[in-house]
């Protein structure tokens, strides 16, 4: 069901005053279990062992098994239907229709991000950016809680409100991320998220990997950037490409 008209204004206010906002128990158990099974299923298939039943060690059996074809269970996240059915809910769509006052969304990227304790993917913090959009919202919602040692997700406090910072790629993944300089300017707020709770962030609010200590741990967390029909240079522009760079773009330039 959806979200009524007061619950939606509640949730605006958050996202316009903090640059995000917390949904408890978005996803029932049984859409979480779901996921769960693909995501076993898919793991098995690449490594057939039925005497490991845990999707916890079934993924370190495979990364055991071979990185790259850990990497192609990655990949092939994205195209799963009962994650793609989660992620395209229609109370999270409305919600994102109703924030920026438009009838049509744009899924930017579904996936299943994957930290485990090994933290090979931790993620500096950044902006949201490389999106057909420039503005748009994205949700955060872990499949096992994103608490204590199982690491998470921190975003510096009302840092959406001061456009979008210049990036840089010079870290050891070469993923777009920002400087000390940026970041000292805010306070740093941890989040801890339950499974089946999500958040759903502003693009332009700075946020980061939290470090997954526990050992043999996988944190995985649905992910997919809803953008609405604005801010869209590539239905604008003839020669924008369909979605805005990471580098090289004035971000803040961009207003139609
Ligand atoms: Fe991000």
């Amino acid at each position: 069901m959806k979200y009524s008209k007061e619950e939606k204004n509640r949730i605006f206010k958050e996202i316009d005053d903090n640059g995000f906002c917390k949904l408890d128990n978005l996803f029932t158990n049984e859409q979480i279990e779901s996921v769960k099974e693909s995501l076993y299923s898919i793991l098995n298939y690449i490594k057939p062992d039925d005497n490991i039943k845990n999707l916890q060690e079934k993924y370190y059996q495979v990364k055991d098994h071979s990185m790259k074809l850990k990497g192609h269970f990655f990949d092939m996240t994205s195209f799963d239907i009962n994650t793609l059915k989660i992620l395209f809910d229609e109370r999270i769509i409305d919600l994102v229709k109703g924030y920026f006052k438009t009838n049509v969304v744009f899924s930017g990227r579904p996936s299943i991000h994957i930290h485990d304790s090994e933290n090979e993917r931790f993620l500096d913090p950044h902006q949201e950016t490389n999106q057909c959009a420039k503005d748009f919202l994205f949700i955060w919602a872990p499949i096992f809680d994103a608490i204590g040692d199982q690491g998470g997700l921190e975003i510096y406090k009302k840092s959406h409100k001061h456009g979008y910072w210049k990036h840089s790629n010079s870290n050891k993944l070469g993923s777009s991320h920002l400087k000390e300089d940026v970041l000292n300017k805010f306070e740093k707020q941890r989040m801890e998220v339950e499974s089946g709770s999500a958040l759903l962030i502003h693009s332009a609010l700075i946020h980061g990997s939290v470090k997954t200590t526990k050992r043999r741990f996988a944190r995985f967390i649905l992910c997919d950037r809803y953008c609405p029909l604005q801010k869209i240079p590539y239905l604008k522009k003839e020669d924008a490409p369909l979605k805005i760079p990471h580098f090289g773009t004035d971000y803040n330039a961009i207003k139609e």
